[in-house]
């Protein structure tokens, strides 16, 4: 065999070992990628829009906005779905949408999305919730209540809850809390979320205090560890798994099938004015955990 053949069959191989299917985890063929974090659909499957977050974009959330880092943060699919997923979601005007965020630290910071606040509803007094579930890897969702009106003080949210994520778990963000998502892990984070399709996300206020209250640090041993945002000061947060939380009760069903099969128990996503009692379930069982004091 001559040396051309060899490196072109090794090529093969390697290509054959990135390709890891998530089809069950995510409830729909899909394939990530490894090399690259990019993922796969299938035909049938449309993907409404990709973007990528590049350094650059992220550096004024960053706790070291000049730290050095991975070029490409995170990609997002947005509007992803067979015809028939997106007629079902369409009814309750609902969208589904997809993220890869990268493993590794920019600086001492692991990887993250940029983080936003969500508008009110029109007409409502209240803001648009969500809902995220991992499809591999490892996630903290930072939740940071972000309505001025609820603040106990300017430039300092009342309540910060940091709730860790794996594979199946569902995490609900309620209104009035504007949310960050964190890689914890050292492999590729993907995971899903249905929102409703009527809205923007804000991303100005977190960009204007460079950041979220707290930046999650790697630890040095394989761990992270948490750092307060000196644009807040000493922060209290709540910290907790998600398994242990109350909210969509999806058990070991993705989302994005749970959907297909009963669209309506995802209606409070887009009529949160009239899911109260769930949302107030949820913040029960985060108040159950005695916040720690991050500070400096
Ligand atoms: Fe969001």
């Amino acid at each position: 065999m001559d040396g051309s053949g060899s490196s072109s069959l090794a090529l093969e191989d390697e290509k054959t070992v990135s390709r890891v299917s998530l089809d069950t985890a995510a409830g729909f063929p899909l394939t990530l990628d490894e090399h690259t974090g990019h993922l796969e659909f299938p035909q049938g499957v449309s993907v409404g829009s990709v973007s990528a977050r590049r350094l650059e974009e992220m550096r004024p959330v960053l706790a070291d906005p000049a730290a050095d880092g991975p070029e490409e943060w995170y990609v997002m699919y947005r509007d992803v779905g067979s015809a028939d997923v997106r007629r079902r979601a369409g009814a309750w005007r609902l969208r589904y949408d997809l993220t890869v965020v990268r493993p590794g630290v920019a600086g001492r910071e692991r990887i993250k999305t940029a983080g936003h606040d969500h508008p009110l509803k029109a007409g409502t007094g209240v803001t648009y919730p969500e809902i995220y579930q991992v499809i591999c890897g490892r996630a903290l969702y930072l939740l940071q209540e972000s309505s001025p009106a609820a603040s106990g003080e300017a430039g300092r949210p009342r309540e910060v809850v940091l709730v860790e994520a794996g594979p199946g778990d569902v995490v609900v963000i309620p209104p009035g809390y504007g949310h960050v998502t964190v890689n914890a892990g050292d492999g590729w984070l993907v995971m899903c979320n249905w929102v409703s399709d009527g809205f923007e996300s804000l991303y100005g206020p977190m960009r204007a205090a460079r950041g979220a209250a707290v930046y999650v640090l790697d630890d040095g041993l394989g761990g992270w560890m948490l750092s307060p945002n000196p644009r807040y000061g000493a922060v209290a947060v709540r910290c907790l798994r998600a398994g242990a939380l109350p909210g969509l009760d999806s058990g070991a069903v993705p989302v994005y099938r749970a959907l297909m099969d009963s669209p309506e128990r995802f209606a409070f996503l887009s009529y949160p004015e009239r899911a109260g009692e769930m949302f107030a379930r949820v913040q029960a069982a985060w108040r159950a955990v005695a916040p720690v004091v991050v500070t400096a």
